[in-house]
């Protein structure tokens, strides 16, 4: 299968790729390096630095490399930036996606798995949460995902397009080439290792009034090879002729922000210091995935089944390098 990865060069995207080589697809990156690093995708890999929203390169890319599915990660993903800056959000994620979509069906792609988040469902009325779930987003980052979902949606009964919406929850870990390197760095494990190795000199911890037992965030952490080897079936359930779904991608496990904090103590063996800050506005309390559907249609497995586990391969991961990509 020739496979277009786009926001290759990101977190997950980089590790999903690695994968895909590995089970022997062809793979095409596409991302601008907004926000990932050349250095995440490995040389040899056919790479183009451009944007989703150029339609004249889409439609290059799908015809020389003949692309018979793509995996869609490219977006920005920060909750808070999002809220503060809706519109570069909608425009990124939503507008952006749109003109995307337009140039691949144009040139015949009809399968698509989209990086769709949790963020999608907004404060939970019951945890955990299904897919069946209401989706309410609490913060426009979520909303660009929500009406990516419908827009999928609407090309599926249109035009045929068949998708699979990952709704991924906290993805974090690392893998031996690829780690979360992020540039403001606003993800929780990432803050609480550099913390570990001294580069901050504390965490900040935002809300310890939230309903939950030691009153900070709970969030459900998923490894990124958990994820990646979800995409890879996800791809296969589409190639198999499957009808259009959507997916929770979770542990079914939550962690508070202090329990995620006393876990990086252990494995990292250091003293991290933290400091109370307010809540942070869209945040909701409690994020945790029932992953059951996942498990049964797509029999996937996540082999990473504990918090420690997780936290360990991405301070090994800081520890071999410790200037992210730069040094590598
Ligand atoms: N990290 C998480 O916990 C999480 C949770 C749920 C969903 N997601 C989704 O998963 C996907 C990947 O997340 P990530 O953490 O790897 O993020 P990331 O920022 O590391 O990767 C995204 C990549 O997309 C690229 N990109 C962004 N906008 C682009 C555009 N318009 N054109 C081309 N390239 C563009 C960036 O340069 C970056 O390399 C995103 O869609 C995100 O919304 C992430």
């Amino acid at each position: 299968m020739s496979v277009l990865v786009t926001g290759g060069a990101g977190y997950i995207g980089s590790a999903t790729v690695e994968m895909l080589l590995a089970k022997g697809e062809k793979v095409v990156v596409l991302d601008n390096l907004s926000r990932g690093h050349r250095e995440a995708v490995r040389e040899g890999v056919p790479f183009y630095q451009g944007d989703v929203c150029d339609q004249e390169l889409v439609t290059k890319i799908a015809r020389e490399h003949a692309v018979d599915a793509c995996v869609h990660f490219a977006a920005f993903a920060y909750v808070g930036e999002s809220v503060a800056e809706p519109l570069r959000y909608f425009e990124n994620n939503s507008a952006e996606g749109v003109s995307f979509l337009e140039a691949l069906i144009r040139a015949g792609v009809k399968r698509i798995v989209f990086s769709s988040t949790c963020a999608t469902y907004g404060e939970p009325k019951t945890v955990p949460i299904t897919e069946s779930h209401p989706q309410w987003p609490a913060n426009p980052y979520g909303w660009t995902k929500f009406f990516m979902e419908r827009i999928l949606e609407s090309c599926d009964r249109a035009y045929g397009l068949k998708f699979v919406a990952l709704r991924y929850f906290n993805a974090a870990g690392a893998t031996e080439r690829c780690g979360e390197v992020h540039s403001p760095e606003t993800h929780l494990i990432p803050n609480v290792l550099a913390a570990a190795c001294g580069r901050l000199p504390h965490v900040e911890v935002y809300g310890n009034d939230y309903p939950t037992p030691d009153g900070t965030a709970v969030r459900d952490y998923i490894h990124i090879e958990d994820l990646g080897s979800a995409h890879i079936l996800a791809l296969d359930y589409l190639a198999a002729g499957n009808e259009s779904n959507f997916f929770n991608l979770g542990t079914g496990r939550g962690n508070s922000v202090l329990e995620v904090i006393q876990a990086a103590r252990r494995v990292s063996g250091k003293e991290i210091q933290t400091e109370f800050r307010p809540r942070r506005p869209g945040d909701p309390s409690h994020l945790v995935a029932g992953a059951d559907k996942a498990r049964n249609v797509l029999g996937w497995k996540p082999a990473f089944e504990s918090i420690d586990e997780i936290i360990r391969t991405a301070w090994e991961w800081q520890m071999s390098h410790p200037k992210g990509y730069a040094a590598a």
